[in-house]
């Protein structure tokens, strides 16, 4: 089949393009705003996008906030700080509670039982239930071009400038063990895909 997403003619029963880029990793975003009250939601439209420095990015639909933005997008610009914590198997639950539309003035790590860890760099707690936390400074929010005002998105980036591991997941031989973290990822629809050492291969790169 062939489609084109402006005549919105793929005939399916639901929309198959975010079932196409996948799997996604899954930004788990806290910030605070002004109060210090906390906000956490995850967002799939994220990943890293360099190195040096170590870069992050995610995107924002629009939310219900007096703005027309998201919680997350506010509190990030107003403050200028955000962490992203690592959605795992173990927090997969509490992870999709956090994208439940609450009252900006709700704290949503209280609201799902998950412990607020005290950041290095940042105001920003992280999530002491997964083990690796990027401490991040807000960079720019860039609007995607949209068809309509009310499609509008926002790419956000931020500089990670400190990075928590959890000691038990770095191997003797000084590699993370990443499928001992097992994170999950995001498909198409309400499917997810982890990460673990059955579903990791290796390949050498060509000179
Ligand atoms: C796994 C998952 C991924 C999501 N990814 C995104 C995303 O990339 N962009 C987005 O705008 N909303 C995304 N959402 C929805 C937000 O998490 C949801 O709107 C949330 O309430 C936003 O919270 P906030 O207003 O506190 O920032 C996702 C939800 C789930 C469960």
């Amino acid at each position: 089949m062939f489609y084109e997403p402006l005549k919105k003619n793929h005939g399916l029963s639901k929309n198959p393009f975010n079932s196409l880029v996948v799997p996604r990793p899954i930004g788990w975003i806290s910030s605070i705003d002004k109060e210090g009250i906390v906000n956490l939601a995850p967002y799939s439209f994220f990943n890293a996008v360099c190195y040096r420095p170590p870069t992050v990015m995610f995107a924002s639909g629009p939310g219900s906030g007096s703005d027309g933005m998201k919680d997350s997008i506010s509190n990030i610009e107003s403050t200028g700080e955000f962490v992203c914590n690592l959605a795992t198997w173990e927090t997969r639950e509490q992870m999709n509670q956090t994208s439940a539309s609450v009252s900006s003035g709700t704290d949503e790590m209280e609201l799902t039982g998950l412990t607020p860890l005290k950041s290095n760099l940042v105001k920003v707690p992280r999530v002491a239930e997964t083990p690796v936390n990027l401490e991040c400074r807000y960079l720019k929010s860039i609007r995607v071009p949209s068809w309509e005002e009310k499609d509008r998105y926002f790419i956000v980036l931020g500089e990670v400038i400190g990075i928590h591991i959890r000691d038990e997941y770095i191997t003797e031989d000084g590699l993370v063990d990443i499928g001992k973290i097992n994170p999950i990822g995001r498909m198409g629809y309400n499917d997810y895909t982890s990460v673990n050492s059955s579903t990791i291969f290796t390949m050498e790169r060509p000179d």
